[in-house]
């Protein structure tokens, strides 16, 4: 398990008890947080991990380091899922060496009270550690605005942060070609299907703002060669790299799949009887197309499949002149992810006026969604005569795909 390379250990942990990742996201597969020794005449120790793991965390090391002191400890994240065991390591290893660059500093002061012996380091500086070179590049706002890359230079293997990582913990080896997420035995295969799911779930509700930043950073990285990524969740990749690096390419860049990702909220069922008539349609058609139930799903699936199709159907009942809050509550966070090139059409009942369509294709309009239709409000109960989800899945049907 630990062993990545003759230099490269794995010494992160898994967490199979954390239900919900940063106050928000399940976590169905738990989660690992990674982190490496690069070990040579000098060792590196690469990130850390969450609080709660100590023992365990620091056993990994021992066991890899046989006595061996730390010589250098690189921060390219400073989120506490990495960063919280910074304290115990200088407690452990003294004369540690932490390397951060000029963001990280007063981050590792606030959270951590440390201001001294901290090697701070610039885009494209280097240290050795005898035959091993890390050089260290700035990916500022992947998704924090501290956040660099740290590049191996002699075995191309660049450890990268949260950038290019997934939910689920890893069972078995941490190398792609062999890793299965905990609890998910079915995952064994010899694809990066098994991971893509929750790869693009962790990066639409954690990373989904920042597909600028994420580009930029890619475009840095592209004068690499890498044979390797050590991100800070998920598994290893080697096997997969062109697949991963084309995931977050296509996400960064807000490309999608043909398919409606339709989402709703309903208190008494009629709104919801609008989404499952609309789905029955697209179905019908056979136009790719997911359902998602604010009511009694968490809204990081509702995201991830944002992120998958190109088309996005809501539905909401008015509320108090309003958006249903959980529906409310969804958009706001389709717009702080800037999510573009999108076609969209909302949908909903009301009782004596209506006003969530409106609101809806109002947040749509103003990310540059190009609306289907001027969207379908209705009064009190569903029924196909007030509105004509017939109509509205051949309209998507023609843009979609040819039905
Ligand atoms: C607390 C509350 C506030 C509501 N506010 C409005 C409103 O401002 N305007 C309106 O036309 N209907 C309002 N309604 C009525 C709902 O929009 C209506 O019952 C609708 O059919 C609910 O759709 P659903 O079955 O999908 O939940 C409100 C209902 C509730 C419970
Ligand atoms: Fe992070
Ligand atoms: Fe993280």
């Amino acid at each position: 398990m630990s062993r990545i390379s003759e230099k490269i250990r794995y010494v992160g942990v898994n967490d199979l008890s954390k239900v919900i990742f940063e106050g928000m996201w399940p976590l169905p597969f738990g989660v690992s947080y990674n982190s490496y020794l690069v070990v040579d005449e000098k060792v590196a120790l690469i990130d850390t991990a969450e609080a709660g793991f100590a023992p365990e965390y620091l056993d990994n090391i021992r066991r890899e380091l046989c006595g061996r002191k730390i010589d250098y400890l690189v921060i390219n994240h400073m989120e506490p899922d990495h960063s919280s065991l910074i304290s115990m390591i200088r407690e452990e290893y003294p004369q540690v060496r932490i390397v951060g660059n000029a963001k990280t500093v007063p981050m590792i002061k606030g959270y951590h009270g440390i201001a001294d012996n901290i090697h701070v380091v610039k885009d494209g500086d280097s240290i050795s550690l005898g035959e091993s070179t890390l050089t260290f590049y700035m990916t500022p706002m992947v998704h924090w605005p501290e956040t660099m890359m740290t590049y191996f230079n002699e075995e191309k293997t660049l450890f990268s942060g949260d950038a290019f990582g997934t939910f689920g913990a890893v069972e078995g080896t941490v190398l792609d070609s062999g890793a299965v997420l905990a609890g998910r035995t079915d995952s064994r295969t010899d694809t990066f299907e098994a991971f893509r799911d929750e790869m693009r779930r962790y990066y639409s509700n954690i990373v989904g703002k920042f597909g600028q930043t994420v580009q930029a950073a890619l475009k840095k990285l592209s004068g690499l060669e890498i044979s390797r990524i050590c991100s800070t969740h998920g598994p290893v990749w080697e096997k997969f790299i062109p697949q991963v690096v084309s995931c977050y390419d296509r996400l960064s860049r807000y490309e999608a799949e043909k398919g409606v990702c339709i989402v709703y909220g309903s208190m008494y069922g009629n709104t919801a009887g609008a989404a499952k008539a609309l789905a029955a349609e697209l179905a019908k058609r056979g136009v790719p197309h997911v359902l998602h139930n604010l009511c009694t799903e968490n809204v990081s699936y509702a995201y991830r499949d944002v992120f998958l199709y190109d088309t996005l159907a809501v539905g909401s009942p008015t509320y108090n002149n309003d958006i249903f809050p959980p529906v409310g509550n969804f958009m706001r966070g389709v717009c702080a992810r800037l999510v573009k090139n999108r076609k969209f059409v909302a949908f909903g009942s009301y009782t004596w006026a209506g006003a969530s369509v409106k609101l809806l294709n109002e947040m749509a309009a103003g990310l540059g969604f190009s609306l289907i239709s001027e969207g379908l409000s209705f009064p009190q109960a569903f029924s196909s005569e007030k509105c004509d989800m017939e109509a509205l899945a051949d309209r998507i049907c023609s843009e979609v795909s040819p039905c």
